[in-house]
């Protein structure tokens, strides 16, 4: 049995890391800022630390006899944390990216741990934005719509990601995860229909409406360039499919048809 630290763990993919790391025996621990939140939104068999990664000093009990940490990206020290989990004594390590390599990277590769550095492409769950939309007015908006995204389903970079903490075989290997197909916006809004059973009519956002909605969340002017920037010109790895998920799974990766499938109810 493998006793994991997973950080990230009420996020969208660290909560299928959670429940699958279990599934498969393990040990899991669970970081989280705000355990009273945390609590409804883990599994039981879980155990809730609470810790912030920005503050190594106070992550010692999550810590203690782990074998593997997944790490999730934070604004902070990544040296400090990374010295921190090596002292712990942990042997294996995975990075997600927040869409680019890092401090996180670099302090991971010179740690002597076995990394292994988790590089998913768009996930399928960022659609759930058009819920409300679609949900009221039957609407889906989205920027920039004819570029093509290979999106990736959560579950599937959790599975990458368990993998990686539990098996050999991973260690020094970059992973980029895409899903299998590699759609327009259009059609992903063309899926959801067919899964909601009923037809979702797509209006392209101008890019400084997009804007305005992100600043309204709260969203720095920085990454909003960076995400805007983006999709307006994604890297081929963006949408060019890759087999990782398979290789490593011995799974297809997930359609967005099943992510419609199984989130249809959101958008009702
Ligand atoms: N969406 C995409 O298309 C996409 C594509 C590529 C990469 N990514 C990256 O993937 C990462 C994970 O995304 P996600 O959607 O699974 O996560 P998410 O739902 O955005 O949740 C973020 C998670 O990070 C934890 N966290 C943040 N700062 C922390 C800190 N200082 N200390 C401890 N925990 C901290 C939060 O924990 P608590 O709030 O419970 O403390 C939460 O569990 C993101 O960082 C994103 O940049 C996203």
């Amino acid at each position: 049995m493998t006793a994991v630290l997973v950080t990230g763990a009420t996020g969208t993919v660290g909560r299928h890391l959670v429940r699958q790391l279990i599934d498969a025996g393990h040990e899991v621990r669970a970081l989280t800022r705000n355990p009273a939140n945390a609590t409804a939104a883990l599994p039981p068999e879980a155990k809730v630390f609470t810790g912030d990664l920005a503050a190594p000093a106070g992550l010692a009990e999550a810590l203690d006899g782990v074998t593997a940490v997944h790490l999730t990206p934070f604004e902070g020290n990544a040296s400090e944390l990374v010295d921190a989990i090596v002292r712990a004594g942990a042997r294996r390590v995975t990075v997600m990216w927040a869409g680019f390599s890092g401090a996180m990277e670099e302090a991971v590769r010179s740690s002597g741990m076995d990394w292994t550095f988790i590089q998913p492409m768009e996930f399928m769950s960022n659609m759930a934005e058009w819920a409300e939309s679609v949900r009221l007015e039957g609407v889906a908006r989205e920027v920039y719509p004819q570029v093509r995204n290979a999106s990736v389903h959560p579950a599937d970079i959790a599975a990458v990601t368990a993998r990686a903490l539990t098996e050999d075989g991973h260690a020094g290997k970059a992973y980029d995860l895409t899903g299998p197909e590699a759609l327009t916006v259009p059609e992903k809004v063309a899926v959801l229909s067919a899964a909601l059973g009923k037809q979702i009519r797509f209006v392209e956002l101008p890019e400084a409406e997009a804007r305005d909605r992100m600043r309204a969340k709260g969203v720095a002017e920085e990454d909003i360039d960076f995400v805007l920037g983006w999709h307006a010109n994604p890297p081929k790895e963006a949408y060019t499919v890759t087999p990782v998920i398979e290789e490593v799974t011995g799974r297809p990766a997930r359609t967005f048809a099943q992510w419609a499938a199984e989130n249809a109810d959101a958008f009702r």
